[in-house]
């Protein structure tokens, strides 16, 4: 794996993940679109868009009167994204392979858009600074910007604590920062709005709290059993570590306990 590249890859484990992780966002994300005043007929970029699962709901709202136009450096999920589209009768929708931090290449010849939407990307990337600044560069003036990303990553716990949860959460922090990215990228977004001329207009937290019977559990426990071997070979955990997590999770699915999720940003800003 080469710096800055997706630490999750793109095989079918991440594609269910990402698929199941956007309908137990969905009520959180329909609210953002509402609070950025998405209409039919918006012109709308999804920058980092992964295999669609959010670009479909984006092309939904906006309807055949509007356009969304997604980017992501994987070949797979660009491919998924745009079959997705044309198995569910959307022809407003175009995905396209590129890199979120040269926009202004990737979107060359585009029309302005009136909303950008970027969820769970800028932890991702070595130069979040460069995808704002494209963002801004795209964005028609008054165009909104939504961003839902991390910060405050490592208070994400298990209750009862877990020592191989806390091992888990220090080496997935450790494993982004050596690819390039932050787990505490939230912390920075506003300066770089405000540098790019984006006035912030609201920033607040979702913060989930999951028992074993909640659906919601479902985002850690398939988080951690798709991440955790992925560290296990990348030699930032032991495996008796990881088989430790896992019957901890197990504890917890079976009613002991619950999960604090890590806190999901958002931020919400205008092009001045
Ligand atoms: C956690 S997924 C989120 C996908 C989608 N935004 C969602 O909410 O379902 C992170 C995505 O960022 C993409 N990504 C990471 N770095 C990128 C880069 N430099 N350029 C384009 N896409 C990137 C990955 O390929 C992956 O699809």
């Amino acid at each position: 794996m080469t710096e800055g590249e997706y630490i999750l890859g793109s095989g079918e484990d991440e594609l269910a993940r990402l698929a199941l992780q956007n309908r137990l966002w969905g009520d959180v994300s329909a609210q953002t679109f509402r609070r950025a005043q998405l209409q039919m007929g918006h012109r709308v970029l999804d920058v980092g868009c992964g295999p669609g699962y959010a670009a479909c709901d984006l092309a939904n709202l906006v309807t055949r009167y509007g356009y969304v136009f997604g980017v992501d450096e994987s070949k797979t999920f660009i491919d998924r994204a745009n079959s997705l589209a044309k198995a569910t009768g959307i022809d407003h929708l175009t995905a396209k392979v590129g890199d979120v931090q040269e926009l202004d290449q990737v979107l060359d010849g585009q029309e302005p858009f009136d909303f950008a939407y970027a969820r769970w990307v800028l932890c991702f990337v070595p130069d979040p600074d460069s995808v704002v600044r494209g963002i801004a560069n795209a964005l028609k003036p008054g165009g909104r910007v939504a961003v839902q990303d991390y910060f405050n990553y490592r208070s994400m716990t298990l209750a009862p604590r877990s020592r191989s949860h806390d091992i888990v959460v220090e080496a997935t922090a450790r494993s982004w920062l050596s690819h390039g990215g932050d787990p505490d990228i939230g912390a920075r977004l506003p300066a770089m709005f405000e540098a790019h001329g984006l006035r912030l207009d609201d920033v607040r937290a979702h913060l989930r709290v999951a028992r074993g019977n909640d659906s919601m559990f479902a985002w850690p426990n398939t988080w951690w059993h798709t991440f955790a071997p992925k560290l296990v070979a990348m030699g930032e955990l032991k495996q008796s570590d990881c088989d430790e997590l896992i019957a901890d999770l197990k504890k917890i699915e079976n009613g002991e306990g619950f999960v604090q999720c890590p806190p999901v940003y958002e931020f919400l800003a205008t092009k001045i």
